[in-house]
């Protein structure tokens, strides 16, 4: 497994790599979750590459970016256990050097929710990550189901840009408890971890409500609401369209029940689809 630092580098590296290549972009502090991106990617490449950075630009000034965990040795034994060909890991002056000015916008679906919450913050994702696409150029990029709007965002980015990569969506690994993994759910206290579990069943029981035939938003909501418990305390709960995040007037398949909560500082996000019964 090689570890490179600029995107000279990378290209040398990967100029003779196998194809399909896969990419597995990360901000590090790699967990299960992020692991499981690199089996898929593993599975389906014949190369795999795995970016590690911390991504300045998509944290508010008011944010964890000093604070958000970095574990480079642990990250770089777990993708050489995984089978990973190529790790790339530049430092903030060489991803944004002096004079940096270019950055990518995404529109209306990067504005709402998360967007709202944290300004620029989809403009550092997808400036960052078509960055990566350019300088890796992987035929498929793996991104996990949990981060369900920064899916939406690249894949309009993709779309918008014609970049020639394909965007690959995995499935949300959780705890027994159903709490989502999460780099940040280590901020988490004992209290505030015992309560984190309701945010998923807020989101399950929008989505039995939806099953069972509620289609009038509001009342879906506010089963779900009922099962957020303190000291969760409710950010956003609502049912948008899954593609442009658009709030759904009736909630009927496909749509995707979003949450986000804040447990103490920390905030946590999840989703949970809401799919035609078979
Ligand atoms: O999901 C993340 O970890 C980050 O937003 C990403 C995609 C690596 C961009 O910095």
């Amino acid at each position: 497994m090689e570890i490179v630092r600029t995107p000279a580098e990378v290209r040398a590296a990967l100029v003779a790599a196998e194809r399909p290549l896969g990419l597995v972009p990360t901000m590090g502090a790699l967990h299960a979750g992020h692991l499981a991106l690199v089996r898929r990617a593993r599975e389906e490449c014949r190369s795999v590459a795995v970016s590690v950075f911390v991504n300045p630009l998509q944290f508010g000034p008011n944010e964890d970016y000093d604070r958000y965990p970095r574990a480079f040795e642990g990250d770089v034994a777990a993708l050489r256990e995984a089978g990973v060909d190529l790790v790339y890991a530049p430092d903030a002056a060489t991803m944004y050097p002096p004079g940096f000015g270019t950055t990518v916008d995404p529109g209306p679906v990067g504005a709402v929710y998360e967007g709202a919450l944290r300004l620029g913050h989809f403009r550092g994702v997808a400036t960052v990550c078509t960055k990566l696409f350019a300088t890796v150029g992987p035929d498929r990029a793996y991104f996990g189901a949990k981060d369900a709007q920064q899916v939406a965002v690249l894949r309009r980015v993709v779309a918008d840009l014609d970049l020639p990569v394909e965007l690959v969506v995995c499935p949300t690994v959780r705890e027994p408890d159903g709490l989502a993994l999460s780099s940040r759910n280590a901020y988490l206290d004992r209290e505030q971890r015992a309560s984190a579990p309701s945010l998923h069943r807020a989101l399950e029981a929008i989505a039995a409500a939806a099953r069972a035939g509620e289609v009038d938003r509001d009342r879906a909501i506010a089963r779900g609401r009922a099962e957020l418990s303190a000291p969760l305390r409710e950010a956003y709960l609502d049912v948008v369209d899954p593609a442009t995040f658009v709030t759904v007037a009736q909630v009927r398949p496909p749509a995707l029940a979003i949450a986000s909560a804040w447990a103490g500082t920390t905030r946590l996000i999840d989703n949970e689809p809401i799919e035609a019964q078979p």
